[in-house]
């Protein structure tokens, strides 16, 4: 059967908050169509969605978005009303150690798709049909060390990392289009903080090899795959010591991206082209994810505190102002919600989505 649903390719769409997006997009009325190479998520994921939403093909493009040719036929293939670009990679310390992998994968990728988006938008066979709307998976970590919170979209922006320079660059190129021809609809994302999991405890955060990133770690340690918590300093200038951070539910980030299409499709003017922070407005510290997660989980969290991590901030979470204001988007979920979610997702699955 053909979907006569508008559809929206997301590159990057098997990943963690690819996935979650593709299922609030069918969720919508739109067709999700997952382009993905699989460098960095896992197959799975394709059949957990099926089992998740079983109406949805959630139809698979596999291969890699820095392959201009392949990937004009599959916008060929598909007539898009709208794409979410995810596809790159996203850890800020392997960034510092390998930039010119975030260079090429996370700057060339975008180049790639904007490259086919423009040729196949000038071809006179595509007539005066609109070139599909453009959702960029950006970060919170443009701002850099903000010198207070919460932080607004017109705080000043710099990269402290290859990670943070990458989406920084690909920002300003967004915007040298948007000046350059009125054709472009794009919508630039700020995420804070992504944890937590679907609520089926079906498809979630699967990092390779030991966590950077905090929620996955404590994750980890409830379920007895890691011995205990270090925390990376307790003498920063906030209330308890330790780091504050703005996380948000990938649920919460999965509605933010339906938003934004919407809006971008919308037709409004003061929606063609958006950059939003998405965050909850509410800082938390390592503390407070700790206390919650053994709360949620029943498991004790043994922990240590170590030396501050090079790189980190004390504190910083996000005036989710303007995604309200333009968007009508805020964050829904609590800390409560999101460690409940994320232990539900560990706990059934203890090595994410490889069943070795
Ligand atoms: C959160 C807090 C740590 C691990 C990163 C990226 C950012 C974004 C989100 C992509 C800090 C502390 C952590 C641990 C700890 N990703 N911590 N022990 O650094 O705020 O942001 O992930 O866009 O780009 O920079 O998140 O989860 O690594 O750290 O004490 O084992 O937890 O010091 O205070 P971060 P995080």
């Amino acid at each position: 059967m053909t979907s006569t649903q508008p559809k929206i390719l997301l590159t990057g769409g098997a990943g963690y908050i690819g996935s979650h997006t593709a299922l609030a997009v069918a969720e919508a009325g739109f067709e999700p169509i997952i382009l993905d190479n699989f460098a960095n998520s896992h197959p799975a994921v394709i059949e957990r969605l099926k089992a998740i939403r079983p109406g949805t093909a959630f139809t698979l493009e596999r291969g890699d978005v820095l392959d201009g040719e392949w990937l004009e036929g599959v916008m060929r293939r598909h007539a898009l009303a709208g794409i979410v670009h995810f596809a790159g990679d996203k850890a800020v310390g392997e960034s510092a150690a390998n930039p010119l992998k975030y260079f090429h994968n996370n700057i060339g990728g975008a180049v790639s798709l904007l490259r086919v988006m423009e040729r196949l938008q000038a071809e006179p066979a595509n007539g005066n049909s609109p070139m599909p709307a453009l959702v960029f998976s950006s970060s919170a970590t443009v701002y850099g060390d903000p010198a207070s919170s919460p932080v607004a979209e017109n705080f000043p922006l710099s990269h402290a990392s290859p990670y943070a320079h990458s989406k920084l660059v690909i920002e300003e190129m967004l915007a040298a289009l948007r000046q350059a021809n009125a054709a472009w609809r794009i919508g630039v994302l700020r995420y804070f903080n992504p944890v937590g999991a679907h609520p089926s405890g079906l498809i979630g955060e699967d990092p390779s090899g030991i966590p950077n990133n905090l929620m996955p770690f404590v994750a980890q340690v409830a379920v007895g795959k890691r011995e205990r918590l270090s925390i990376f300093g307790n003498d920063y200038p906030t209330l308890d010591g330790t780091g504050v951070r703005d996380y948000i539910h990938v649920q919460d980030l999965a509605r933010g991206h339906v938003a934004a299409l919407s809006a971008l499709l919308s037709g409004q003017a003061e929606t063609r082209n958006f950059t939003v922070n998405l965050g909850t407005g509410v800082g938390c510290s390592v503390m407070d994810v700790l206390k919650a997660f053994e709360a949620a989980s029943g498991r004790p969290i043994p922990y240590q505190f170590e030396a501050r991590r090079a790189g980190d901030v004390a504190e910083y979470y996000a005036n989710p102002a303007l995604a309200k204001r333009l968007l009508g988007w805020e964050a829904q979920h609590t800390l409560q919600d999101m460690c409940a979610d994320a232990w539900r997702w560990q706990n059934g699955n203890p090595n994410g989505y490889s069943v070795d």
